[in-house]
């Protein structure tokens, strides 16, 4: 799968795939990454790519005709690349969007800085548009790391150990239970007695308690979901 980041600061991508779980993943020829300044393509004498707001607003909002430019040219190359913006007023990403996007071939995130990019822009060229939450940081980069890292452990052989991917947190609507590691006492703190009597269908039953317990306490809508749909599939 290949993931293209349309951005004026490859440096704050790049570094994120020097050390993760997605390295190997490159390394394997699993996932390929690709870079596009909008600056390169800018037809202006120095290189311009931003502008002042038109009919006012504070800063500084970035100009369609560079990015035309390098979105013409994804699209020409790859007519089936998809197109995905980011900034905070979009749809909020989630999981089945991962889930969703990790079956595509080619993904190219565009992101802004400054006061955000010309809507024009958007209208012509978005396929989707997300947010990653609501609030508001300096550019659009952050935000499609955390769409591409959340879309490539979906992709098939970038995970170790695809069972992780089954029981996960948001799979049916509920957060994940507790995990505890070794040893099974640990300054006088034990882990569940019920997780040591290699009993799966009481570590099953106690794992969707926990797990509604927390999704309670933390996301209170999100448990509520989970019942409604489950009173449907009755
Ligand atoms: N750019 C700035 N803030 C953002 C957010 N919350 N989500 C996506 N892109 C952004």
């Amino acid at each position: 799968m290949k993931f293209t980041f349309v951005t004026l600061f490859q440096n704050i991508v790049e570094g994120y795939f020097e050390d993760s779980i997605l390295k190997r993943a490159i390394q394997k020829n699993i996932l390929c990454i690709e870079y596009i300044n909008p600056r390169d393509f800018s037809s202006s004498k120095h290189n311009k790519v931003d502008d002042t707001a038109v009919g006012g607003g504070a800063g500084m909002v970035m100009n369609p005709q560079p990015l035309y430019d390098v979105l013409n040219e994804l699209k020409t190359k790859d007519k089936d690349v998809h197109l995905i913006f980011l900034t905070p007023v979009a749809k909020p990403f989630r999981q089945n969007d991962a889930k969703r996007l990790a079956k595509k071939n080619h993904i190219a995130f565009v992101s802004g800085r400054y006061e955000g990019i010309d809507e024009r822009v958007i209208e012509k060229y978005a396929d989707e548009v997300f947010s990653i939450g609501d609030y508001i940081l300096t550019g659009g980069e952050l935000a499609s790391l955390v769409i591409c890292d959340a879309v490539s452990r979906n992709v098939s052989g970038v995970l170790g150990n695809s069972d992780s991917l089954s029981i996960e947190s948001f799979e049916n609507e509920l957060l994940e239970a507790p995990s505890f590691s070794k040893p099974k006492n640990y300054e006088n703190n034990c882990v569940p007695s019920e997780y040591l009597k290699g009993n799966h269908s009481k570590i099953r039953s106690l794992k969707l308690a926990l797990s509604e317990c927390k999704t309670k306490f933390f996301r209170p809508e999100q448990l509520l979901k989970h019942r409604t749909r489950k009173s449907y599939e009755k």
